[in-house]
């Protein structure tokens, strides 16, 4: 007789399970109760970095970036939305948008602890494909980068570089209670090849960093490029917390190197002095370069004098 009910669960002890499982649910809120009650902000940027920020109940907190997932789905195809560990907590998911997402409206699919949240949880009463629940990546909620200059320069404390274009805001940290068109959002950070551009002199005002009038989005940012990288470099920019993110680059501002690299501007090593100034026509003077950033490595050095290559 007992062995007929090996694999079996007697109904008393199933029944206990049943019930230990739903006090445990009661009491923590397992994925079964996960519900999210709505999303924010409605639009993003076609290169990313919207913070977006999903708000419910019943989110995993055993692994807060691995155990929640967000996607974003349209009608033709879907990107991940990789949570952020500061910032998701039990009632709230904070997760960043990919850059490259096709220009379309986007419903929100989360996953608690691999259990996807299913529809009748989803922004209700309204439902998954209620406003509540929908972000649109478009053209009018990317930053834009229309115009950089210098596009070549070397580094140096006076290394000062303009990025002009759709910027959104002239706020940076606490510097104004509100940007001067109204908007709250602030320029978080500004990126200028390997490192951040900084914004601030060193007795803590602006560069620059303005609108071109009180009702428009166009602007300009000024910053100081840091380090010493020497080579081809992009510049971005990040518009925080509301419906923008990072900028995208105009194509009229990528040039193509010789290398046949794309950059929108190059550093180059400074040189501050040649001797000996003359020498032999017959060649053979040993010619002593000075200057600054030089990469220290012979293999990409080449020394051209009057056009002609010359032996290092
Ligand atoms: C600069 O950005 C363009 C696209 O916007 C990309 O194709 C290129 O590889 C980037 N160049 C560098 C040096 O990162």
């Amino acid at each position: 007789m007992a062995y007929l009910n090996q694999g079996r669960m007697s109904p008393i002890l199933g029944s206990s399970f049943l019930c230990v499982f739903l006090v445990q649910c009661l009491f923590t809120r397992c994925s079964f109760g996960a519900e999210v009650f709505s999303i924010s902000p409605p639009y993003g940027s076609l290169c990313g970095e919207t913070k977006m920020l999903i708000s419910g109940t019943g989110f995993s907190q055993n692994k807060l970036s691995e155990g929640n997932q967000v996607q974003l789905v349209s009608l033709a195809t879907s990107y991940d939305c990789p949570v952020s560990k500061d910032g998701t907590m039990e009632s709230m998911i904070m997760c960043y948008t990919v850059p490259g997402m096709k220009e379309g409206v986007y419903h929100v699919r989360v996953k608690v602890d691999g259990v996807p949240i299913p529809d009748e949880n989803m922004c209700q009463p309204e439902g998954p494909y209620s406003d509540k629940c929908l972000f649109e990546v478009r053209k009018q909620n990317t930053p834009l980068i229309q115009s950089v200059s210098p596009t070549s320069f070397s580094p140096g404390p006076e290394s000062v570089i303009a990025l002009g274009g759709m910027i959104f805001t002239d706020r940076y940290g606490t510097n104004v209670a509100a940007s001067s068109n109204g908007k709250e959002e602030t320029v978080n950070q500004v990126y200028a090849g390997p490192l951040t551009c900084e914004l601030r002199k060193t007795n803590d005002e602006l560069y620059e960093l303005q609108l071109d009038s009180p009702s428009s989005n166009m602007g300009q940012i000024k910053c100081r490029y840091q380090g010493t990288y020497i080579g081809n470099s992009n510049a971005s920019f990040i518009i925080g917390d509301g419906p923008y993110g990072r900028s995208c680059r105009q194509q009229d501002t990528l040039l193509v190197s010789i290398n046949k690299q794309i950059y929108q501007f190059q550093t180059f090593p400074e040189i501050t002095g040649v001797t000996p100034s003359s020498g032999s026509t017959d060649g053979g003077t040993d010619l002593t370069i000075a200057g600054n950033y030089f990469t220290g490595t012979m293999e990409n050095t080449e020394v051209y004098i009057g056009g002609k290559s010359s032996l290092m």
